[in-house]
């Protein structure tokens, strides 16, 4: 079937090969994820000068740390001297300075070249042109966001303004208080599964009714399948019974001071194109933000934050976590169980949009033309 052959109700999806071609995938990381804003770590991991994490954008490792100034620094993860992956660990801490494992370069946490054997004897050797290769670096939401392009596009537009045009303006977010929340759960999971089937899945709402019943019993509209990012400014309403955003619908935790009357009882999504999703309810945000590793493989890590006093208080967030564990999991066995169809001859022209999810055709209109132009550099 094509598209010209589809009833107004449907739109086509992309077709299955950019789900399960490499090819599509590298230029996905090279036109996406390697020149876009990418959020990588939760500040607050970087609680100390000489800690660092690093992080996977596009076929890049990013090393993440805090300087002696306090201020978050982002290098690529590549010793100058002949290429050798400086730090391999996933998140540590060093005293002063990044040792190179294999001839002992060493880099100041400003990425600057303090040290190398016989380096005296080498006067005509610049330590700052020799020194780590410096990536483009923002917070907001107590989050650490990075940019790999020389010419960064703007932070404003992009990511401030994603959750601007979905909440209706930006001041709503800051209600919420994100950065001074703290991190009460973390779950990494490990998905089998193309990138955008997570976000197209993070999209819509026309799946709740059948796979998520502690949401919609939670959130009863969402089982009439419109997802609240359908609607500008929109939150979806708690049931009349419901306490709190929790498993059971029993009581949550303590609800955040600056979340408005309009905000309470509400639920909402927001996606920040290529890798975040954001969800806000009166005590707690979710925060999700996917690493994409391979063109069927992505690991999203997701973080549940509360009023600092609930997590240093050890208040049982149990029952609050386990709501969203369970929508994710079976969001992303959903996911898992739509992988293996991408490549079938059935799916060679792609899939259709039902009305409730023809936004998701705006996601794959941009990602198409971002494929397309030429790379901002
Ligand atoms: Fe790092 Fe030689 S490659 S010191
Ligand atoms: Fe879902």
């Amino acid at each position: 079937m094509t598209t010209t052959s589809l009833p107004p109700s449907l739109i086509a999806t992309l077709p299955g090969k950019h789900y399960t071609d490499p090819e599509v995938f590298a230029l996905e990381q090279e036109r996406v994820f390697e020149a876009m804003w990418f959020c990588v770590v939760r500040a607050s991991e970087l609680a100390r000068p000489g800690r660092f994490r690093t992080c996977r954008v596009g076929r890049e490792s990013v090393l993440v740390s805090r300087s002696r100034d306090g201020s978050v620094k982002a290098f690529l993860n590549i010793c100058r001297h002949r290429g050798a992956k400086l730090c391999a660990e996933e998140s540590g801490e060093v005293r002063r300075a990044f040792q190179c494992p294999y001839h002992a370069w060493t880099y100041n946490l400003d990425g600057k070249l303090v040290a190398a054997p016989n380096l005296t004897s080498m006067p005509d050797v610049d330590r700052t042109a020799y020194g780590l290769v410096n990536v483009h670096v923002r917070e907001w939401l107590g989050y650490v966001w990075v940019c790999l392009a020389e010419n960064p596009p703007s932070f404003e537009q992009d990511v401030i303004g994603a959750v601007a045009e979905r909440l209706g303006d930006t001041g709503s977010i800051e209600n919420y208080d994100v950065d001074n929340l703290r991190v009460g759960r973390r779950i990494v999971y490990d998905v089998k599964a193309n990138w955008k089937l997570i976000i197209e899945n993070f999209m819509e709402c026309y799946h709740c009714a059948t796979i998520h019943p502690e949401l919609t019993e939670v959130l009863p509209e969402f089982a009439d399948g419109y997802a609240a990012q359908y609607y500008v400014g929109h939150g979806a309403e708690f049931g009349a019974e419901v306490e709190g955003f929790t498993v059971d619908g029993g009581e949550g935790l303590d609800r955040i001071a600056g979340v408005t009357r309009d905000q309470d009882r509400r639920y909402y999504a927001i996606t920040v194109k290529p890798q975040v999703f954001v969800n806000l309810v009166p005590d707690h945000v979710i925060f999700h933000r996917m690493y994409p590793v391979a063109v069927d493989r992505t690991v999203v890590e997701c973080d549940w934050l509360y009023l600092p006093h609930v997590v240093e208080g050890g208040k049982d967030v149990d029952r609050s976590v386990e709501l969203f564990h369970r929508v994710n999991q079976q969001d992303f066995d959903a996911c898992e169980r739509t992988q293996p169809g991408m490549s079938s001859r059935a799916y060679a022209e792609g899939g259709v949009l039902v009305p409730s999810e023809h936004h998701i055709g705006a996601f794959h209109t941009w990602l198409r033309d971002r494929l397309e132009a030429q790379p901002a550099r």
